[in-house]
C-alpha cells in the first residue's frame, strides 16, 4: 500500500502524521511544489518512527516520480481561506492547482483512489474527476466526516457526555448550505429532540454550518487541519482495510437523490474499490429542498469552471 499527500501544509502534514502513525500504508510519500519543505516534514515525521513504532517509510519530495503507482492519493493542495472569505473565493486559484495536481495523478498513478480535500471541496473533487478522467467510484472528497464530526463534537459539550454515543448526519455541500440533519441524529440511538429543545438544535446547527469560519476566525492566516486530517484518516482506513464503512463523503450522483452530474455530501459505503455504494435516503419535502439548495450552489459554482 502507497499512499500520496499532495500538499504538505497544515492539512497535509497532518493527514501524513495521522496515517504514518496508524501504520496503514508501507510507504506515505508527501509531495509539495515549495522546495525542502516535504523532505523536511518527511524526515521528522520518519524519526518519530522508532518513538511512536510505526514501520511506515515516510518520503518527501517535489516530484511526481516518487509518488508513482500510489494505491491512494489525498489532495490538500490549494490555499486556505483567511478571515472574511468563504470557501468559494478560493474557486479560481485552486482550480488551477487541483487542475495541476490531477493531470499529475493521471499520469503517474493511474489506478489510484483519489480523496479531494481542497475548497471549494465539491467544486474541486469534480475537478478532479474531470482532468484525470477516473471512474467516479474512485474520485470523491471528504467533507462530511468533519461536519458531521463538528456536529457531533457541539452535541457532546451541550449534552456533557462522551463523543462516542453520539450519531449524526450532514449532508449536502461543504459550505454555508450544508444540511445537517437532526432527525437521523441520535444519543445512543435515541433521538436528539429527546434531549434538547429546537431552538437549542437550532443553534448548535448554526454552529456546525459556521464551524470552518469559526477556526479561521480564531487561526487568522489559515484553517482547519486537525480534525479534516483526523477524517480523511478514517476514509483511507475504510479503503485500506475494505471495512464498507457508512461515512459521508462528497459522491459524484448520477441521479441520487434527483440530482445529477454534481459532487455532494451524501452517506457512502467505502470499501477497497473507492465509493461502493451511494445510500440513499428517504428524505422529507423540506430537506430534499434543502439538499437541493446545496446542490445548486455546487453546480453554480461548476458552471463558472475553464477545465
Ligand atoms: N502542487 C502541490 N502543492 C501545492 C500546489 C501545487 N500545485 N500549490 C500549492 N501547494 C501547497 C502549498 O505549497 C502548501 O504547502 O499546498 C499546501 C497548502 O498548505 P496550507 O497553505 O497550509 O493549507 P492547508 O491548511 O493545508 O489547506 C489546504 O485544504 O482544507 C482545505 O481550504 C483548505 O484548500 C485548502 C487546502
Amino acid at each position: 500500500m502507497k499512499i500520496t499527500v499532495i500538499g504538505a501544509g497544515n492539512v497535509g502534514a497532518t493527514t501524513a502524521c495521522k496515517l504514518v502513525e496508524k501504520d496503514l500504508a508501507n510507504e506515505v510519500v508527501l509531495l509539495d511544489i515549495v522546495e525542502g519543505i516535504p523532505q523536511g516534514k518527511a524526515l521528522d515525521l520518519w524519526e518519530s518512527a522508532p518513538i511512536e513504532g510505526f514501520d511506515t517509510r515516510c518520503i518527501g519530495t517535489n516530484s511526481y516520480e516518487e509518488t508513482a503507482n500510489s494505491d491512494i492519493v489525498v489532495v490538500t493542495a490549494g490555499l486556505p481561506r483567511k478571515p472574511g472569505m468563504s470557501r468559494d473565493d478560493l474557486l479560481e486559484m485552486n482550480t488551477e492547482i487541483v487542475k495541476n495536481v490531477s493531470e499529475n495523478i493521471r499520469n503517474t498513478s493511474p489506478e489510484a483512489i483519489v480523496i479531494v480535500v481542497s475548497n471549494p471541496l465539491d467544486v474541486m473533487t469534480y475537478v478532479a474527476l474531470k482532468v484525470t478522467g477516473f471512474t467516479a467510484q474512485r474520485v470523491f472528497g471528504m467533507a462530511g466526516i468533519l461536519d458531521t464530526a463538528r456536529f457531533r463534537s457541539f452535541i457532546a459539550l451541550e449534552l456533557g457526555v462522551s463523543v462516542r454515543d453520539i450519531s449524526a448526519l450532514v449532508l449536502g455541500g461543504h459550505g454555508d448550505s450544508m444540511v445537517p440533519l437532526p432527525r437521523f441524529t441520535t444519543v445512543s440511538g435515541v433521538p436528539l429532540a429527546a434531549f434538547m429543545d429546537q431552538a437549542t438544535i437550532d443553534r448548535l446547527i448554526q454552529r456546525t454550518r459556521d464551524g470552518g469560519a469559526e477556526i479561521v476566525k480564531y487561526l487568522k492566516t489559515g484553517s482547519a487541519y486537525y480534525a479534516p486530517a483526523a477524517a480523511v484518516v478514517e476514509m483511507v482506513e475504510s479503503v485500506v482495510k475494505d471495512k464498507n464503512r457508512v461515512l459521508p463523503c462528497s459522491c459524484f450522483l448520477q441521479g441520487e437523490y434527483g440530482l445529477e452530474d454534481v459532487y455532494v455530501g451524501v452517506p457512502a459505503r467505502l470499501g477497497s474499490q473507492g465509493v461502493v455504494e451511494v445510500i440513499e435516503l428517504e428524505l422529507t419535502a423540506e430537506e430534499k429542498e434543502a439538499l437541493h439548495k446545496s446542490a445548486e450552489g455546487v453546480k453554480n459554482n461548476i458552471a463558472k469552471l475553464k477545465l
